[in-house]
């Protein structure tokens, strides 16, 4: 059987994840919400206290996490987090965190064993640039700020959080820049990846052109 990745990049809020999800169903293989990741690491890392300034204890702290996904749940050593990482503190604390080599050293690791031996479709910022860049289908799934930090206030708000959606806007476009901007595997489109802008489209027309490049 033929093993292929599938990676799926681009900025907060641009349905990564709700697309990626349903195109794995679809081709029955595993995704992996690279995201989720990194929101364990800010979440552990803030509720412990430990500083992004103090890279000494940033690495111990690596060196003493377990990260794993489990029918869709994600594991922080061994206690299901789904819960506690989506909300607009642990998105800061994820874009903070993972400007650190150290954390992204780590995750990229666990990434790239969980792609050995059997197909992923796995979401992000720097998979088609970094973590799989000989992946055979690379997406760049885009929207404008306004329509994701509609998505995002709509999502946060479903799930009974106050929030305010010019707060959610600044927030998205702060973590466009940080994200674009970092030093390590910053978030930019592989030029080999293909290029949809979702601004305006369902869920269901994005599932469809994805799996048109994949099929
Ligand atoms: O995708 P999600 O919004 O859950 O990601 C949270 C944060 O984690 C991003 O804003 C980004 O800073 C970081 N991230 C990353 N590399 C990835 C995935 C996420 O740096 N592959």
């Amino acid at each position: 059987k033929d093993i292929f990745k599938v990676a799926i990049d681009g900025p907060s809020g641009a349905g990564k994840s709700t697309i990626a999800k349903a195109v794995a169903k679809n081709l029955g293989i595993d995704y992996v919400d690279t995201g989720a990741m990194y929101r364990a690491v800010g979440y552990k890392a803030s509720s412990r206290g430990v500083s992004p300034e103090d890279r000494e204890a940033v690495k111990h702290l690596m060196e003493d996490t377990d990260i794993d996904f489990a029918d869709g749940d994600i594991i922080l050593d061994g206690e299901i987090i789904n819960d506690k990482i989506r909300t607009p503190e642990i998105s800061k604390a994820a874009s903070l965190y993972s400007a650190i080599p150290e954390v992204r050293e780590k995750l990229v690791e666990i990434q790239r064993k969980m792609g050995m031996r059997k197909s992923v479709i796995m979401d992000g910022r720097d998979i088609g640039t970094n973590v799989f860049r000989d992946a055979e289908y690379k997406i760049f799934l885009t929207a404008s700020a306004k329509e994701r930090a509609e998505r995002r206030f709509e999502e946060l708000t479903a799930k009974g959080q106050k929030v305010d959606f010019d707060e959610v806007l600044r927030d998205i476009e702060k973590r466009d820049h940080d994200d674009m901007t970092r030093a390590l595997n910053p978030l930019r489109k592989a030029e080999d990846a293909v290029e949809i802008d979702t601004t305006g489209l369902s869920i269901d027309e994005v599932i469809e052109r994805v799996l048109k490049e994949i099929k």
